[in-house]
């Protein structure tokens, strides 16, 4: 099979900061003949994070930014992203809050994919609280990032039913499986395919 070369496909970047299976999911995604990006950079806060075997992996250019020191690492992004013509960020389990500035600044679109059906449960620790308040659904969703966590505009949302006997790792499973089915459908919707 002959994968696309990525030469026409907008130049995207994916932030990670853990496990990163998203992240291989876009990949993946990206290389097929309907993907509207390509996967061109990723980056992290955190050199350890098991995601960053991806860019070996798959043999994209990977950078480590200390978000200690938040201005600093924002401003080093936004030079690398405008040098290497990216035009749109996959946030993908990445855990820093990016700045109004740096938002206002990028020229193109930020998403993030959160394991909630937004605008309930926003934060961390989603699947715990969704659980305990037994709620009998639960979800993932896709969206726009503004300067408020998990707050920008929905683009995507699946819906996915609580079982009473669902654990908080049953549930992170079962959820995952839909967010790694949404976050390619919302690049296709944003994109018009
Ligand atoms: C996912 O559940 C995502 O929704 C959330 O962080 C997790 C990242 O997982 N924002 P992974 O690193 O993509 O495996």
């Amino acid at each position: 099979m002959v994968e696309s070369s990525g030469n026409k496909k907008l130049k995207t970047v994916v932030f990670i900061s853990g496990k990163g299976s998203n992240l291989c999911n876009l990949i993946k995604f990206s290389k097929k003949k309907i993907s509207p990006i390509s996967i061109d950079l990723i980056i992290s806060n955190n050199q350890k994070c098991k995601g960053l075997r991806y860019a070996k992996a798959f043999k994209i250019k990977k950078k480590i930014f200390d978000f200690k020191k938040r201005i600093l690492a924002e401003k080093k992004i936004l030079k690398v992203l405008k040098k290497e013509k990216i035009k749109l960020i996959c946030l993908a389990g990445f855990m820093k809050i990016l700045s109004q500035n740096f938002i206002k600044n990028f020229n193109g679109k930020i998403l993030n994919i959160h394991p909630s059906l937004l605008p309930k449960y926003k934060g961390l620790d989603t699947h715990n609280r969704v659980l305990k308040n037994k709620e009998k659904y639960t979800g993932c969703t896709v969206h726009y990032v503004t300067p408020k966590l998990d707050s920008g505009k929905i683009i995507l949302q699946k819906k996915i039913k609580v079982n009473l006997s669902d654990t908080p790792q049953v549930l992170a499973k079962k959820v995952m499986i839909y967010e790694h089915k949404i976050y390619p459908e919302a690049i296709l919707k944003i994109f018009n395919r």
